[in-house]
């Protein structure tokens, strides 16, 4: 695999990266962010593992890397919302069948649920947006890291968002479970501290163009937030350093595909 850039260039959308011979999981690989990433890895020539819960939107992501010259990806549907503990351990074991090492292991599935104040919200709607977007999280990390600590260099990054960290009104469970996931990356970095080939980090991709974003802003035109290349130059950013660079766990996405370390809130840094 070749490194990115120390400090990326401006402009730079993860070129001369070479992922040929690693495999990586991506949920939330159907659509927005996660499917632009799989596709991203998938030409840079890795195994990609595509996982969602939509199996004809997947297929289409498959049909693309293929067609883009990148080695085979492997399906691997999965509901985020319904899985048990025996479907974490099959999809686990189905990966393992093809191999004992993962290179990397990127969240991007989320469920928005609904936007309005919490008086009001939901106990239904609060449980499956906290169970897709922070207790399927563990529940995948913790299935598949053994796989991932096989690997000389590993690194899990959960996706976060800004308002995990601004409290602004009518994010309801979205916001609260996304302060969570931050807490969960800092203390899954803290308790594999002595595992120096391993990171972590809770990304911020920054506002984009995707379903989910047009779902919490119906009228905002696609055209004034940055776009998807930008966001997955900075996971690629943090999936390429050096066993040895340490970066904070909380990153934003900035322009020219480089990262805005955050502090303040997570439980570790
Ligand atoms: N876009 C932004 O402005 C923005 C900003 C900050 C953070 N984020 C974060 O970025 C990540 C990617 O989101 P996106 O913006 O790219 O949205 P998106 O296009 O709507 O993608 C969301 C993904 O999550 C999957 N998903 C939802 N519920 C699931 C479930 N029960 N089981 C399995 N998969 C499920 C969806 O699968 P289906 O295709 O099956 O629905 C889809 O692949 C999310 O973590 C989001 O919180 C986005």
């Amino acid at each position: 695999m070749s490194l990115s850039p120390s400090i990326p260039p401006a402009g730079w959308r993860g070129e001369g990266l070479d992922f040929g011979g690693h495999r990586l999981v991506v949920t939330g690989a159907s659509s927005g962010l996660g499917a632009a990433l799989a596709l991203a890895l998938g030409q840079a020539g890795a195994e990609v593992v595509l996982s969602g819960r939509h199996l004809p939107r997947l297929e289409g992501i498959y049909d693309r890397i293929i067609a883009a010259g990148g080695p085979e990806p492997m399906l691997a549907p999965l509901d985020l919302e319904r899985a048990t503990a025996d479907d974490y351990q099959a999809f686990a074991e189905a990966i393992a069948a093809s191999g004992p090492a993962l290179f990397g292991l990127v969240h991007c599935a989320a469920h928005l649920g609904a936007l309005m104040g919490l008086p009001r919200y939901e106990p239904l709607q609060w449980a499956r947006v906290h169970q897709v977007n922070l207790h399927a999280a563990f529940l995948l990390t913790q299935s598949l890291l053994p796989m991932l600590l096989q690997s000389p260099r590993a690194t899990v990054i959960f996706t976060s968002d800004s308002v995990a960290r601004e409290s602004r009104s009518f994010w309801g469970a979205y916001a609260v479970s996304k302060a969570a996931v931050d807490g969960l990356a800092g203390l899954l970095a803290a308790d594999l501290q002595g595992y120096p080939g391993f990171h972590c980090h809770a990304l911020d991709p920054a506002p984009r163009p995707t379903r989910l974003r047009s779902q919490a802003y119906p009228a905002e035109t696609a055209t004034a937030l940055g776009p998807l290349d930008e966001a997955v130059a900075a996971y690629l950013y943090l999936l390429t350093r050096g066993a040895d660079e340490r970066l904070p766990v909380r990153q934003q996405a900035a322009t020219s595909g480089s990262l805005r370390p955050l502090t303040g809130t997570a439980l570790a840094d």
